[in-house]
């Protein structure tokens, strides 16, 4: 089964080309840019695939706030091209969005949204996710699309580090490491998000699937974890969001859970755990 994937040297886009078959072919930003609709036809129509999986995103949030323009232009009518150029070569595609289409509820909600939750995003990017989601089902009625939350996976991104990883950096740079928390979210091992994608195509899913982590945590209690899975010895104190004082608002609670998936993945802690032995970090 030949799959396209588009974005495969991001964090997740590395994983899903671990997961998938030999047959999997790589498409780089530097390859193809998503926003240019002609050349996403010409790939898919020189590539014939079964599946086109596209991870591309502008995801930097703040960037996003400054940058709607981009932030559209790739999330939102960039995943229409991948997904319309997929649909008219008869192959099935797959989209991924984020916990960030929430956030916008009233204050003090507190039980996982599902499938089944209106989004209600509460900045840019998750505006034009949401919007790519939308683009996506109406390019390809066929289409997988996944919301996954707070992604880390032992593969380098052009990024450069994930949340533990920039956690331990700074817990060895300084005395006090300040971490929000008044963010909730569902973090999530790609390893784990890629197993359960490969679990989705082979069952030829389609519609609309959380797949997160088990659990939910806020990123202050993401941080203590990591610090006390590595034995790190840091003073850790909580900061609100408000302090933290970032271009976009940030959802105060963006869990996410699946009534669709047939069995939920391991809680986020043991696939933290898991995470940095992998990394050699405890
Ligand atoms: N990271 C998270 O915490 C998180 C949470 C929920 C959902 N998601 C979603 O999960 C997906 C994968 O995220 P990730 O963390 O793996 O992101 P990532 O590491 O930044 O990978 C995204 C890849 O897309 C490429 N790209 C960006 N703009 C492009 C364009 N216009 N055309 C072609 N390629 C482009 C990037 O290349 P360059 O770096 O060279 O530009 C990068 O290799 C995204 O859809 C994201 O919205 C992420």
């Amino acid at each position: 089964m030949k799959v396209l994937v588009i974005g495969a040297q991001g964090q997740l886009g590395q994983d899903l080309m671990r997961v998938v078959d030999g047959a999997a072919v790589g498409l780089t930003h530097q390859d193809l840019d998503v926003t240019d609709g002609v050349a996403v036809l010409q790939a898919a129509q020189a590539h014939k695939p079964v599946w086109v999986i596209n991870t591309t995103a502008f995801h930097r949030v703040d960037d996003c706030e400054a940058n709607p323009h981009l932030a559209l232009a790739v999330n939102a009518y960039g995943a229409f091209n991948v997904a319309r150029a997929a649909a008219s070569v008869g192959a099935r595609s797959l989209f991924f969005s984020t916990d960030y289409v929430f956030g916008g509820e009233p204050r003090g909600r507190r039980n996982p949204h599902t499938e089944a939750d209106a989004p209600k995003p509460l900045n840019v990017y998750g505006i034009s996710k949401v919007a790519g989601e939308q683009l996506v089902m109406h390019g390809d009625p066929r289409a997988l699309v996944i919301r996954s939350s707070g992604l880390y996976g032992t593969a380098t991104s052009r990024k450069g580090w994930t949340f533990p990883e920039l956690m331990l950096r700074l817990a060895s740079a300084q005395e006090v490491v300040r971490v929000v928390d008044d963010q909730v979210l569902s973090p999530t091992f790609t390893t784990d998000l890629a197993a359960a994608v490969r679990r989705l195509m082979n069952d030829d899913a389609s519609g609309l699937f959380h797949v997160v982590n088990d659990g939910e945590c806020s990123w202050y209690e993401f941080a203590k974890a990591t610090f006390e899975l590595t034995k790190t010895q840091v003073r850790l104190e909580p900061q609100s969001t408000a302090a933290a004082n970032r271009r976009a608002p940030r959802p105060p609670y963006s869990a996410l859970a699946s009534t669709r998936l047939n069995a939920p993945l391991r809680p986020w802690s043991e696939a933290l755990a898991d995470y940095l032995s992998q990394k050699g970090m405890r």
